[in-house]
């Protein structure tokens, strides 16, 4: 651990490897005296105290943060702000940074970011919501495919079916709307994704970086959908332009419409964007960093991480800017064999420990030490994470770290930042 060198105490939320890379980010921070995390794992015991609160428990988190005198909590994922616990923390007088639960619906419903989309005029798919199944078939007969449909509320990335026919779109209405609830239906967009991320405390916003991912588990962007199996950021086709677009079309609008509607989003609010032929449009809003997309930024950032958070919550945004290195960082994600499907755990991974940061930063996503040694515990295991001139040089640095990891009980992609890298073939 590192020495404590200013007198904030921080309780992180969450125990993935995007709660690695801010652990990570957050212990290079002058400002920060002790770190802890609820729950945390291997990785994070190396610069944080893990410890087991029920996070679900807002009581208990408010008691530990009183016990210990904690002055600032970072909540990682979702489904705590979903449930409010950021507006507990600061009923409770408790700093924190992540969005209400009210503000936190960007993520949480799909059919709240579409009405705020077409009341602020930001570019999104067309949509239209049901509840019943005749009506969602009627209107899907209607529009024809490729349609998109979606389960309203959080699911994960599963309850997501882009239907390429008619046939494939009833279908998938028969199944989503099975036990009850809400489908969006949407208009398919044409383009490349890209995701961008931008810091909020109500009223000012902090650009911060681009980046892609690879969702779908096999190499060839084949086989199911995952979280992500690898990520790179910057994002090489997200140009400044483009960039400035986003932010006047999409992000802007949204952070002024929702501080109008009295729910003024405070946190890094993550876009999910198409890059279609008529402009970045809006494919999803979530309202914390991507995970793996984290593990890239916290790579890249120069900035005191926890400074920054910290403006987010304080209001002041608009006094702080964020540096970054040059350098592309790409990260691949080490899973158990089986994910995202069903998975054995506890098989034990050997040789991390000799690979050293100016090599690849090891991110751990599910790991706990059993009897000294490091044991995967969860789905997506490990984040690899190289850094290098551009996709392809960055790609070699983390691929030559993987390589040195032994691990039976894994697998990984071998062709993450696949695209950029045939394109810098191209150009050079
Ligand atoms: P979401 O959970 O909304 O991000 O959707 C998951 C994935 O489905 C996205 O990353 C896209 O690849 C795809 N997708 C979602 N909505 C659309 C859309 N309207 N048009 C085309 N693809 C979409
Ligand atoms: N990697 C996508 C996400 O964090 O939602």
């Amino acid at each position: 651990m590192p020495a404590t060198k200013g007198d904030l105490d921080v309780l992180l939320i969450g125990g993935g490897g995007r709660e690695h890379a801010l652990a990570w980010s957050i212990g290079k921070s002058p400002l920060l005296g002790k770190l802890y995390c609820a729950p945390g794992n291997a990785g994070i015991a190396q610069v944080a105290e893990c410890v087991a609160i029920d996070v679900t428990d807002h009581a208990a988190v408010i008691a530990f943060c009183k016990e210990m005198n904690i002055g600032f909590v970072v909540v990682g994922p979702e489904a705590p702000l979903v449930a409010g616990l950021a507006d507990d923390l600061r009923a409770s007088g408790i700093k924190v940074f992540g969005p209400s639960k009210a503000a936190a619906q960007l993520e949480g419903s799909k059919g709240f970011t579409k009405e705020i989309c077409d009341r602020f005029a930001i570019p999104t798919a067309a949509w239209a919501k049901f509840s019943g199944i005749p009506a969602a078939k009627d209107y899907v007969r209607q529009q024809g495919a490729p349609i998109v449909i979606k389960a309203d509320g959080l699911a994960a990335g599963k309850g997501v079916i882009v239907a390429m026919t008619l046939e494939e779109a009833l279908e998938a209405i028969d199944t989503l709307l099975a036990e009850g609830g809400d489908v969006v239906i949407e208009e398919f967009m044409d383009g490349e994704e890209a995701s961008f991320f931008a810091l909020s405390d109500g009223t000012n916003i902090l650009a911060l970086a681009t980046a892609q991912d690879h969702k779908r588990a096999f190499d060839g962007d084949r086989g199911p959908n995952t979280g992500g199996m690898g990520a790179y950021s910057p994002a090489p086709v997200m140009t400044q332009a483009l960039i400035d677009k986003t932010m006047e079309t999409i992000i802007e609008p949204t952070v002024r419409g929702m501080a109008e509607l009295g729910v003024a989003f405070t946190g890094v609010l993550f876009a999910g964007l198409m890059l279609t032929k008529d402009g970045p449009k809006l494919v999803e809003y979530n309202i914390r960093f991507g995970d793996p997309e984290c593990q890239v930024l916290m790579a890249r950032l120069k900035s005191d991480l926890l400074a920054l958070l910290m403006a987010s919550s304080d209001g002041t945004l608009d006094q702080i800017q964020a540096a970054w290195r040059d350098e592309t960082a790409l990260t691949v994600v080490m899973a158990a064999k089986g994910y995202p499907g069903t998975y054995e755990k506890g098989s034990v991974i050997s040789d991390v420990e000799t690979i050293g940061e100016n090599d690849a930063i090891v991110f751990h996503a599910g790991t706990s030490r059993q009897d000294g040694k490091l044991v995967a515990t969860g789905g997506r295991v490990l984040c690899v994470t190289g850094l290098g001139k551009n996709v392809t040089e960055a790609a070699a640095k983390a691929y030559g770290a993987v390589g040195r990891i032994d691990w039976p009980g894994g697998f990984n992609r071998t062709d993450i930042g696949w695209r950029e890298i045939a394109r810098e073939k191209t150009t050079g």
